[in-house]
């Protein structure tokens, strides 16, 4: 787009170290992580505390169709049908939460050079061990978001062509998560600057202040969103489903469960992505996206659309309103030491005129 001024441009705030990092051994070998810490291939998991394993099994499996990979009496291992692994976690735990947000990466020595990133950066990080994970790296960012990276994983044969084993909406396999967060902008620069994500949208009001903004390393519109507001928090875990009706099956089992209080806003077509969508609340509020055609971005000429913040067909083409729930509610965080992270209100203070 001709109006696009790079103000989240990758090499933009790289002020006096915009030489490359190199990482050991086989640098640029993979050609695609330039001078980013480590070579991010997707995002991989997401860990949550649940409080009811069984009112969680009964959500996600019995009616939205994730496939139970592991289960014990503390938690559960799910995967969606494209899924060559388990993406989503649900672990027993006194009060919901997210444990933490894993990257895959593509080998034991983007691990190796992401430890180095973090002493550098002064980052707290620890190793630790999943199921089907050997190593786990578990990090804060610098805006105390948990997450984790990992390379080797056991891989399962995929179910998407057994399809006498789909069941329910037919979840097909892991797309984004959205992370609400007070520092939006500063937050993208650093995913975009130290780790390599590309930039496929953004939210930008008058001022030229940035509300949201979409990031990517799979070639998708994003992998990671953050969206402005208090937090830091998991705004919402989003699974790509095979079409659009998929994601109106998944409304009408809800129904016909008498569970549509879980849908809390869509379906719809956002004009950001023009993805087709739903958002629901599992039973501890954790929000799920059922999320599909969106589009690719891998063209190195890719232009980043902008979009205005008060743009009624950025959130929902239709122009529906959005729920004030929407924009004000979201999961906490693990901090690194345990207990919650703190939350900071933002700067950036009232919501969109398309609001219920
Ligand atoms: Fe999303």
């Amino acid at each position: 787009m001709k109006n696009y001024q790079p103000p989240l441009s990758p090499t933009e705030g790289r002020k006096g170290s915009a030489k490359p990092r190199q990482r050991p051994g086989d640098a640029g070998a993979r050609g695609d992580w330039g001078g980013a810490a480590a070579n991010i291939i997707r995002i991989g998991h997401g860990v949550f505390y649940v409080t009811d394993l069984e009112r969680c099994k009964h959500f996600y499996v019995n009616l939205l169709g994730l496939n139970v990979l592991h289960e014990s009496a503390r938690a559960l291992y799910l995967r969606g049908v494209e899924d060559r692994e388990w993406t989503l976690k649900l672990e027993l735990a006194p009060e919901p939460g997210i444990k933490h947000l894993a990257y895959r990466v593509a080998t034991d020595a983007d691990l190796e050079a992401l430890v180095a990133f973090a002493e550098t950066q002064g980052l707290p990080y620890r190793w630790e061990t999943e199921v089907d994970r050997p190593k786990l790296l578990r990090l804060q960012d610098p805006f105390d978001t948990p997450v984790a990276f990992y390379a080797e994983s056991q891989k399962y044969s995929w179910l998407l062509q057994k399809y006498h084993r789909h069941r329910g909406a037919g979840l097909q396999r892991i797309d984004h998560i959205n992370v609400m967060t007070p520092q939006v902008e500063a937050m993208t620069r650093w995913y975009m600057d130290e780790l390599g994500f590309r930039l496929s949208e953004y939210t930008e009001d008058d001022a030229g202040r940035i509300w949201a903004a979409w990031i990517q390393r799979r070639g998708g519109v994003h992998d990671l969103a953050l969206t402005n507001g208090t937090g830091p928090r998991l705004h919402h875990f989003a699974y790509w489903m095979p079409d659009a009706m998929s994601i109106i099956r998944a409304c009408d089992i809800l129904a016909g469960a008498l569970e549509s209080e879980k849908i809390e806003r869509g379906p719809g077509r956002h004009g950001v992505s023009n993805a087709f969508f739903v958002y629901l609340r599992d039973p501890d509020g954790h929000r799920i996206e059922l999320y599909t055609s969106d589009y690719i971005t891998v063209d190195p000429d890719f232009e980043p659309i902008r979009w205005h913040l008060n743009d009624p067909r950025r959130q929902t083409l239709w122009g529906a309103k959005t729920p004030r729930s929407w924009f004000e509610e979201a999961s906490l965080l693990e901090a690194f030491a345990g207990g919650w992270v703190a939350q900071t209100e933002s700067e950036l203070k009232g919501l969109p005129q398309h609001v219920i």
